[in-house]
């Protein structure tokens, strides 16, 4: 074929490909990459196509579903040839829930996919160049390892009780009676429950019109104890027989040690109010947590797999000097991290927003005769420019917007010597490493991703800084 006839080719080729590029056209592509939110990334006639439930080397039919000029969202219609990484979910509605984006990749490529996400992340937003990345602590149950499981109520067409997660990217429930990524005795509870509610005449609530009682179903587990929590997130503190049928649910299930209640009337997406009342058994869960024993609330914030979250613990404990030095926990929770590290330093201050977690960090710090830990109510913003001690060590563990500007100018001016930057969010992390590396105060020494949520896109890290000589 002569150039005249290719370049013809190649036009009528792009022409093609163009007409394709509308909302609703099947196209063809080979999956490259992952993006950050776990989707299978394309290539088609020069644009970026997102692909859920897809995975580097499928090559696949995609619809395409939202069509913007340079990229597009694309719904996957047919893989035409598996990738050698595509296993088949273990979960019967893995391709609908929006609980996980990675029930169809195998394990090993899971941890590898989200440590090389770390290091991408690092250098295009952090500027590092090379980052020292180790290999990600990986778990050995990648499945049934959640503590605790918060399902949004809702009914169906034909006024069934629906529990379960949101469907990808919407507010509709994908109906469940069992989740393989809970802890797996929580299952049996979910079922029964959920028939237990619809006989009663407890209303469900509707999220459109903000009419109706009941919003969420909540099962908290201590895994070492195997102490179970029930919670019923209503509009309403009254619940017409809720006593009664608590009772039953006591007697029914051993390891259910207590049933509640929490108040939350809002028009919010956040799951619980600000009031829980225990209405049968008691309001907490004893759980076992590197060694210390910890009462658990409904609500109060805790690491939702318990083996990953030691295990980091164990690493960061390894890496830092910590003898006599005075540490600082910034959103410090119920004192996951200051706790058990308590043991290791002179004196450990921990800063929490949310004065019920302190309530019971305070408590778990006494039920374990811990003494050198004190815990201030506050936002980190305000509380660490005012104490009065200079730290050596500072662990931060924002949530996952990070760190307020000016809790960074502030770590700049009071010098700690080392730091550990926990986060669940690498792109908020690569920002903030960023500003406390780039006026030399700071070195990135390594980074440490670990599995906290196998079969999802999400992943963990803790980030170690040493300050540079001045
Ligand atoms: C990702 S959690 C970490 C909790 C704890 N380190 C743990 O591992 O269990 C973030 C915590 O920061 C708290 N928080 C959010 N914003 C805060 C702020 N501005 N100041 C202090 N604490 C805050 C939240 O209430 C939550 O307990």
């Amino acid at each position: 074929m002569d150039l005249s006839a290719r370049q013809s080719m190649q036009q009528k080729e792009t022409i093609r490909n163009r007409e394709q590029w509308q909302q609703g056209k099947l196209i063809e592509i080979e999956i490259s990459d992952l993006s950050n939110s776990g989707d299978g990334v394309g290539r088609f006639d020069n644009r970026v196509v997102f692909v859920p439930d897809t995975v580097i080397g499928d090559r696949a039919l995609v619809r395409l579903v939202r069509v913007k000029p340079q990229y597009a969202y694309g719904k996957l219609n047919q893989i035409l040839q598996p990738s050698s990484h595509r296993i088949p979910p273990k979960c019967i509605v893995a391709d609908k829930c929006g609980g996980c984006q990675w029930q169809h990749i195998d394990y090993e490529y899971q941890l590898a996919a989200k440590r090389q996400q770390i290091i991408q992340v690092l250098k295009r937003i952090g500027g590092f160049s090379q980052p020292n990345v180790a290999p990600i602590i990986s778990t050995n149950s990648p499945l049934g390892y959640r503590n605790k499981a918060s399902y949004p109520l809702g009914l169906s067409s034909t006024k069934e009780l629906q529990a379960g997660y949101y469907r990808k990217g919407s507010h509709q429930i994908v109906n469940l009676n069992k989740c393989p990524v809970q802890d797996s005795r929580l299952n049996p509870l979910l079922a029964e429950v959920k028939k237990d509610i619809q006989e009663q005449s407890w209303s469900i609530y509707n999220e459109t019109t903000h009419r109706g009682q009941l919003r969420h179903l909540s099962l908290r587990i201590g895994k070492r104890t195997g102490e179970i929590l029930l919670t019923l997130v209503s509009t309403d503190w009254h619940l017409k027989g809720i006593y009664e049928q608590a009772q039953t649910w006591l007697q029914r299930y051993p390891e259910l040690v207590g049933v509640c209640l929490n108040y939350n009337p809002r028009q919010t997406n956040a799951i619980f109010g600000k009031q829980t009342r225990c209405v049968a058994g008691r309001g907490y869960l004893r759980e076992i947590f590197a060694d210390l024993e910890l009462q658990l609330r409904p609500h109060t914030f805790f690491q939702v797999n318990t083996e990953a979250a030691e295990a980091l613990l164990e690493v960061i404990a390894d890496r830092l000097d910590l003898h006599n030095r005075v540490l600082i926990d910034a959103y410090c929770g119920i004192g996951t991290f200051a706790l058990p590290l308590a043991q290791k330093v002179a004196r450990v201050i921990g800063i929490e927003v949310q004065s019920e977690a302190i309530k019971q960090a305070r408590l778990n710090a006494d039920i374990n005769g811990i003494a050198n830990v004190s815990f201030v109510i506050g936002a980190v913003e305000k509380v660490l420019p005012q104490l009065e001690v200079k730290p050596d060590v500072v662990i931060l563990d924002p949530p996952r917007k990070g760190c307020d500007r000016s809790v960074i100018e502030t770590l700049l001016s009071i010098q700690p010597s080392h730091l550990v930057y926990i986060s669940c969010q690498p792109a908020t992390l690569a920002r903030d490493l960023q500003l406390l590396c780039s006026q030399g105060s700071y070195q990135l020494t390594g980074v440490q991703p670990a599995d906290f949520f196998p079969q999802t896109a999400h992943v963990e890290c803790a980030a170690f800084l040493r300050l540079l000589p001045q």
